[in-house]
C-alpha cells in the first residue's frame, strides 16, 4: 500500500533520516520504534508533506506522494495524529471533528454554489459523521465541550477521531499513548486492534513494548535515521541490532 524509497531527511546537513526503505501492506499494523531522536516523527512527517524529505520517494497505491504538500496527501487518503497533539483548545471537540472533515465539507460548499442539495442536508450529515467518530472513542458526551478542558487521555483519543473520521486507508498514529495510564492505553490498542478488523491500514509509532509486540503485525525499528530491522514483533525482539540500539543507550531512569 504504501512503499518508502530511500528517504532521506537532512537539517541543517545532519541527517535525520538515510536512505530508509520499507513496505506497508494494506490491512497491516506496522510498529515503528526506535531510541529517541532515531527520526520516527521526521518520518511520518516526510510521508504527509509535513516536511519535504531531502532525498528518496513515497508511493501511495501506485502514486507517487514525494514532496506533495499536507492537504494534497490527506486528499489521497492518507490521515495522521501528532505526538504533540494539535486540536484547537477554543473550539468544541465536535468541531474539532468536524475539522477531520474539512475537504469533504469545502466540496459540499462548491456544490451548494452550483445548487446542488442544499448546504443544510450536507453539514447535517458530515455533523452525524462527525459525533460517530467521537461515539466510537467514548467521546460523544462531551462534543459540546471546549476541547481546551478535556483531560489529557481525551485530547488523545479527539485526535484519533479526527484522524479517523474521513475513513482514510491509512492512519499514521505519533506515540497515540504516551502518557496514558495502563488502563488507557489497554483501550486504545483495543481500539486500534478493531480499526484494523475493520480493513484500516496503521503505522503506529510508539514506545510502549508491550502493546507495540501484542498488536503489530510488522516491526520496523529505526536507529539514528537508519532503518537497522524488520520483521514480526519475534523476530524483531530477537534481533542483536535491536537490542544494542536500546540497551547500549539506556539512560538511567528518575
Ligand atoms: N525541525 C527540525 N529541525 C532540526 N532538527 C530536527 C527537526 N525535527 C527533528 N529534528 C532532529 O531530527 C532527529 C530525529 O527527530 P525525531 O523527532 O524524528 O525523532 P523521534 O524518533 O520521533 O524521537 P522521539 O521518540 O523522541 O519522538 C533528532 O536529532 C531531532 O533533534
Ligand atoms: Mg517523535
Amino acid at each position: 500500500m504504501l512503499t518508502l524509497e530511500g528517504l532521506s531527511k537532512n537539517f541543517g546537513g545532519l541527517p535525520a533520516l538515510q536512505e530508509v526503505s520499507f513496505r506497508l501492506r494494506g490491512g497491516d499494523i506496522t510498529a515503528l520504534i526506535g531510541p529517541n531522536g532515531a527520526g520516527k516523527s521526521t518520518l511520518i512527517n516526510c510521508i504527509t508533506g509535513v516536511l519535504a524529505p531531502s532525498a528518496g520517494r513515497v508511493d501511495f497505491l501506485g502514486r507517487d506522494l514525494t514532496g506533495l504538500p499536507a492537504h494534497e496527501v490527506t486528499r489521497s487518503g492518507i490521515a495522521r495524529t501528532f505526538q504533540n497533539l494539535r486540536i484547537f483548545p477554543r473550539l468544541s471537540v465536535l468541531d474539532n471533528v468536524l475539522c477531520g472533515l474539512t475537504l469533504e465539507a469545502g466540496r459540499s460548499f462548491f456544490s451548494a454554489m452550483l445548487r446542488l442539495p442544499p448546504l443544510r442536508h450536507r453539514e447535517r450529515r458530515l455533523r452525524l459523521r462527525a459525533l460517530e467518530a467521537l461515539d466510537r472513542f467514548s467521546l460523544a458526551d462531551k462534543a459540546a465541550w471546549p476541547a481546551g478542558i478535556l483531560a489529557y487521555g481525551d485530547r488523545k483519543r479527539l485526535e484519533m477521531a479526527r484522524a479517523f473520521v474521513g475513513e482514510p486507508q491509512l492512519v499514521l498514529l505519533d506515540e497515540p499513548v504516551a502518557g496514558l495510564n495502563a488502563a488507557e492505553t489497554a483501550a486504545v490498542g483495543r481500539e486500534i486492534v478493531r480499526l484494523k478488523s475493520e480493513g484500516h491500514t496503521l503505522l503506529l509509532v510508539e514506545h510502549d513494548m508491550d502493546l507495540v509486540m501484542s498488536i503489530a503485525d510488522q516491526v520496523v525499528v529505526l536507529d539514528s535515521g537508519r532503518c537497522i530491522a524488520r520483521g514480526t514483533p519475534a523476530e524483531v525482539q530477537r534481533n542483536p541490532l535491536v537490542l544494542e540500539a536500546y540497551l547500549g543507550r539506556m539512560e538511567p531512569t528518575a
